[in-house]
């Protein structure tokens, strides 16, 4: 598939780090209007005393109103295993619709069963307005945008390329951190290659802009890069590294990671797009802990 770029248009890109889970959230202006989208906002937990809450979807949304922008997308690059969405909250704030890649109702089929959810739990993506294949695009004001579909870390994970900027997920990291890990239900270390490719494919001054960065080696946190960056020093993929190499050495890496902290949690509220299960008859809210499932 080849995909059609506007490197020429130049989206003002706002990242705004959650320190607790390292994710950078991301305000994406048209330069030609006020109308804006946030990508990967997110949801404040506690989880070790089970309560939520919401500091820094409140500054998303005091930015945004703040600058007097128009809020017409909440844009999921994949469903996180290491924070929860708060674009439920943020849209009953500031309006926008919804949207993640169609294969969302992969995972809401996989997890489904791991949290062991009745016929009430819908796998059909509809708790989403809008669900992109390879190749849609859409509008912010008059900003063209592009979803492409990259997956590998899970089924559903899209990029999205707004003018010169290029939303990648878990797809990639920066250059000196590698790559996201390929082993989650769904996951396969090989697709991931292929799909880091689709993003290395992009105009060489595209810029990246990451959805996690935790320091390596103690530098300071970055969340840009470009793709001419990534091709010539990412550690795991850069320089020409083969396929071969890549499906190696993921897999082997992939055997020593501890689960996310927050997995249990995140992957229960953001397959139903950012909401918490439903209330009980008296009105309580709970989670599931699945023993032994992951
Ligand atoms: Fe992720």
């Amino acid at each position: 598939m080849s995909y059609t770029t506007h490197p020429e248009v130049k989206p003002e890109v706002t990242g705004f780090f959650d320190e607790a889970t390292n994710t950078i959230s991301y305000v994406v202006k048209d330069p030609a209007s006020n109308s804006v989208a946030i990508v990967d906002s997110v949801m404040d937990i506690d989880y070790a005393a089970g309560r939520i809450s919401y500091h820094a979807a409140d500054e998303l949304i005091g930015f945004v109103k703040g600058n007097g922008y128009k809020l017409e997308w909440l844009i999921e690059t994949h469903v996180h295993a290491d924070h929860l969405s708060a674009a439920p909250y943020i849209q009953s704030k500031l309006g926008g619709k919804l949207g993640i890649g169609r294969n969302i109702t992969v995972v809401q089929e996989t997890f489904g069963k791991v949290f062991n959810e009745g016929t009430e739990f819908q796998r059909d993506g509809s708790q989403f307005d809008r669900l992109f294949d390879d190749g849609d695009t859409y509008k912010i004001g008059e900003l063209e945008c592009l979803a492409i579909h990259t997956p590998g870390h899970t089924p559903a994970c899209m990029t999205h390329v707004m003018g010169d900027a290029a939303f990648v997920g878990d797809t990639l990291f920066m250059p000196d951190g590698g790559s996201a890990r390929a082993d989650f239900p769904g996951g396969d270390a090989g697709v991931l290659y292929d799909s880091i490719q689709k993003v290395l494919a992009l105009p060489e001054e595209t810029r990246l802009f990451m959805c996690h960065d935790y320091g390596p080696n103690g530098r300071e946190i970055k969340w840009e890069t470009t793709v001419a960056e990534e091709k010539a020093h990412n550690i795991h993929v850069g320089g020409g590294k083969t396929k071969e190499e890549f499906v190696k050495f993921r897999t082997e890496r992939d055997a020593q990671l501890d689960m996310p902290r927050l997995i249990i949690p995140s992957l229960q509220v953001n397959m139903r797009a950012g909401e918490l299960p439903p209330k009980d008859e008296d009105g309580r809210t709970f989670l599931k802990v699945p023993i032994n499932a992951l």
